[in-house]
């Protein structure tokens, strides 16, 4: 079932559905930046939940693992959450994902409810229940399918983010467009900055993901065209991570998608002005992006869970608004690339 979603304004709503759970307890979770620059503004729009206790953890992807995993747990048991206890996890799609996680195995699942506090967490992470940490190196390892139980989107909290964690939303969201239908397309490669935060375009955003979420939410078919452009992108961002000059999660995930439409090009005589409008997108909203790497950098983190023995499985893209999941790609073609 389709978690709920309340928007800025609905706060009222998503009060009245809090107190329909009949939680014994509510527990804040947010990391060291969202805990002071997220949490003021949620008691402020929420005075009722300003007491409630509080679990910090430290922020970044790198954070997003065992130990800290642990360390919520052991606060869980310190604050005797029970099973109807709800934890609203405050954050980026870091926070979603490992709180969620989290969530979903302590005493054998409670329930949590997402307030994304970023573009990429608002678009994409914090929605479709897909929890996870990662695992010596590996992106999104050791996970669950759990949905959270509500979001709550509140484009103010972006007022304090950093311009660089922004607009790497953006990446997401050219994904989506290229997953929706040609008028889409064409609308978000003319969107200024600002079109892309307009609770308009985060809806329609959100809804596409949806579309592919709906009826498949165990990721066996349609839900896999969402990772285009992630089969590289992950390999990329989890190589960055080892390295002094670590890529966000939206910064891997544009480049990951340049290169899949590359591939989709090979593959399924995809036209090149895509990834040639999808290189522009980036030189616009990404001006700072520069990484170097080699094909034997990432190769490690791209074969280690998606090769067998004909190939590398990818979803690529037919035409906007057309992806074929699963498909073998060879990967001489792949190291080809980048060469
Ligand atoms: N589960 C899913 O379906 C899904 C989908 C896409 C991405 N993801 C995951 O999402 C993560 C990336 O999410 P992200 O880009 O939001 O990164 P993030 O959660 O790491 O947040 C980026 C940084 O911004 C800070 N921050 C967050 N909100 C803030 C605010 N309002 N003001 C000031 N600082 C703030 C955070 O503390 C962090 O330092 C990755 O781990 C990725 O794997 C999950």
């Amino acid at each position: 079932m389709l978690s709920p979603i309340f928007y800025a304004g609905e706060e009222e709503n998503l009060l009245a559905f809090l107190s329909d759970q009949k939680a014994t307890q509510i527990i804040l979770l947010a990391d060291a930046n969202t805990n002071g620059f997220c949490i003021p503004l949620f008691r402020s729009l929420f005075p009722s939940l300003s007491n409630c206790s509080r679990i910090i953890i430290p922020q970044g992807e790198v954070n997003k693992n065992i130990d800290v995993c642990n360390f919520i747990w052991q606060e869980l048991n310190v604050l005797q959450a029970d099973t109807k206890t709800i934890v609203l996890n405050i954050g980026g799609g870091m926070l979603s994902d490992i709180g969620g996680f989290a969530c979903s195995v302590y005493k054998r699942g409670i329930e949590f409810i997402n307030i994304p506090t970023t573009l990429l967490a608002m678009v994409d992470a914090a929605y479709g229940g897909k929890t996870g940490i990662d695992f010596q190196g590996y992106k999104n390892h050791i996970g669950t399918f759990h949905a959270a139980k509500a979001i709550y989107c509140q484009p103010q909290y972006f007022d304090t983010l950093n311009e660089r964690i922004l607009w790497s939303g953006i990446a997401e969201m050219t994904k989506h467009a290229l997953l929706s239908n040609e008028k889409d397309w064409q609308n978000l490669i003319h969107f200024q900055r600002n079109d892309f935060l307009s609770i308009e375009q985060i809806k329609k955003s959100l809804a596409i993901k949806m579309k592919f979420v709906e009826g498949d939410e165990h990721d066996q078919s349609k839900r896999q065209c969402l990772n285009l452009g992630h089969s590289l992108g992950h390999a990329i961002e989890s190589y960055s991570l080892q390295t002094a000059s670590p890529l966000l999660h939206g910064e891997a995930i544009i480049l990951g998608l340049y290169y899949e439409l590359k591939l989709s090009e090979q593959y399924f005589d995809l036209p090149a002005n895509i990834s040639a409008l999808t290189k522009s997108l980036k030189e616009k909203f990404f001006a700072q992006l520069q990484f170097n790497f080699n094909y034997s950098d990432i190769a490690p983190f791209l074969l280690q869970d998606k090769k067998n023995h004909e190939g590398i499985r990818m979803s690529l893209l037919k035409h906007i608004g057309h992806c074929e999941h699963g498909i073998i790609v060879q990967e001489n073609h792949i190291q080809a690339l980048f060469s």
